[in-house]
């Protein structure tokens, strides 16, 4: 079985012996409850490396006070199986405590933080880098594998990577959907029946939005207006944001040229949904 690891010390000693062999090491940060999205992630990272360290770690510090971190799911027995049958090293697990032992220090990056999700998640991104940062710092990885459903929060890491000088390479892999098209995420555990069907009004909108630009449409706001109204169209369905920004920058685009990132948040009764397309 492969090893789940609750220490900074003891994953330290995987990655340090790995390191002296002259190992490739890859990491895969995610919250745990893996479903294909993340998979998909290990895949590669495992096709890329020469070993693969999964991090499942539910970070408080990413939510904030009236978000769904105590409902948050969480199956590390589930996680381990995928991660092994996937061909990983080894995962870690750690509990807040290990990684948070009275911690003064966050990472934040500024300006590309505060629109989008930073709008009404003002905490997340410096929850996300903070942990992201010190998990380089355990790791050590050479690559570091992130969803592009999380499209700003790519975005941000690389900023990060970038300004910081981690000496790591982020590598962004694409969305998975399930069939009917809905974005796979450890969310969708919440929606009940009727709320799931409610939630292809994200995939359905962005598909209507991407037509547009693919016949020729060149005004972002008419492109958000499609999305928009497709979304509307859905009664369970509450619009966060519909936005098109510069995919590098996240300034609002004027125009639906690349590179541009078309994303969506709604609120499908009490879950958050986001999803996204960039023209590149
Ligand atoms: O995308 C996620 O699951 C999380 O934000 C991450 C990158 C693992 C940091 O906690």
């Amino acid at each position: 079985m492969i090893p789940v690891v609750k220490t900074i010390d003891e994953i330290r000693e995987y990655v340090n012996k790995w390191h002296k062999e002259g190992l490739s090491v890859g990491l895969v940060p995610t919250m745990g409850y893996l479903h294909e999205g993340h998979k998909s992630l290990i895949d590669r990272a495992v096709s890329e490396n020469d070993r693969v360290v999964v991090s499942d770690f539910v970070n408080p510090t990413q939510f904030g006070p009236n978000e769904d971190l105590e409902a948050y799911p969480r199956d590390i027995e589930r996680d381990a199986a995928l991660c092994e049958s996937a061909g990983a090293a080894v995962v870690f697990n750690p509990e807040p405590e290990e990684m948070y032992d009275n911690a003064l220090t966050t990472v934040s990056v500024d300006k590309i933080t505060k629109v989008l999700c930073g709008k009404t998640r003002p905490v997340h991104f410096a929850g996300v880098c903070t942990v992201v940062s010190k998990l380089f710092n355990i790791v050590k990885p050479d690559r570091a594998y992130f969803g592009q459903k999380d499209a700003q929060q790519l975005i941000v890491v690389k900023k990060m990577v970038k300004d910081l000088n981690f000496d790591i390479e982020i590598v962004g892999c694409p969305i998975v959907r399930e069939a009917d098209g809905l974005a796979k995420s450890s969310r969708n555990t919440y929606l009940n029946a009727e709320e799931r069907k409610a939630a292809l009004c994200l995939s359905r909108g962005l598909s209507a939005g991407r037509k547009l630009i693919e016949n020729g449409e060149r005004s972002a706001e008419a492109v958000k207006n499609v999305v928009r109204g497709e979304i509307e169209k859905e009664q369970l369905a509450k619009i966060d944001y519909v936005e098109a920004v510069n995919a590098e920058t996240l300034d609002n685009a004027e125009t639906a040229e690349a590179p541009l990132l078309v994303a969506v948040a709604v609120y499908i009764g009490k879950t958050r949904l986001i999803d996204n397309f960039i023209v590149e």
